[in-house]
């Protein structure tokens, strides 16, 4: 029987990049990266403002299941977010990602995400990782396949993070990932 941990609790690093808890003193850090609307175009949530970035960055220094994403050179270029899922004997983590439009296309989510799989497999011993996308998002997409996950679903208007001006939702599909602690990690 898998257990899983109450916390996520990961500072690693990798080539390239240091994963580590959120401070205080991050919040400027967070609304550089955030306060796009591209960071925030395919999330439940808006653009932040400077003073919200100060209650995320406080909020965030006492919860473990966001983990900043820093380059060599101190840059907070974003953050993953590992998440327990379910009942905690099914040993199973939501796992979700936001970089500054800036730091795209160098491969640091890929970095950043496959260190945290490798971190929930063998130190959370989780079972299964999921991640949940727009299909629209390609680019959330593609970095997950990029990782080893493995597209399981194709849901029909399964999520809503907005309204049409009537108040019914604007429904879109959704793409369900997933990977295995029995599958192999690219
Ligand atoms: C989803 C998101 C993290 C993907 O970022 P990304 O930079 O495309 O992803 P990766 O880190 O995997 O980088 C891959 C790209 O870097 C390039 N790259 C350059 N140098 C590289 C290197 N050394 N190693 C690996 N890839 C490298 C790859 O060729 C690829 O480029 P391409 O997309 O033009 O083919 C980013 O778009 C984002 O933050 N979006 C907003 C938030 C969001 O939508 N989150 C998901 C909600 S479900």
């Amino acid at each position: 029987m898998h257990r899983r941990p109450a916390t996520v609790a990961i500072v690693t690093t990798t080539p390239r990049l240091t994963l580590r808890h959120f401070h205080p003193e991050d919040a400027e850090a967070i609304f550089a990266y955030l306060a796009h609307p591209a960071s925030v175009r395919f999330e439940p949530y808006g653009m932040p403002s400077r003073a919200d970035c100060d209650a995320i960055a406080a909020e965030r220094a006492n919860d473990d299941r966001f983990i900043a994403i820093c380059r060599e050179d101190g840059a907070l270029v974003g953050n993953v977010y590992l998440a327990p899922e379910g009942p905690p004997a099914w040993a199973t983590w939501q796992i979700g990602y936001v970089l500054g439009p800036e730091y795209w296309g160098h491969g640091y989510a890929s970095e950043a995400v496959r260190e945290v799989l490798r971190e929930a497999f063998e130190s959370l011993h989780a079972h299964r990782v999921i991640a949940r996308c727009n299909p629209v998002n390609v680019r959330s997409w593609r970095l997950l396949e990029r990782v080893g996950m493995r597209r399981e679903a194709h849901m029909l208007q399964a999520a809503s993070f907005a309204s049409h001006p009537d108040g019914t939702p604007i429904w879109h599909d959704s793409y369900h990932y997933a990977i295995l602690d029995s599958d192999p990690r690219p």
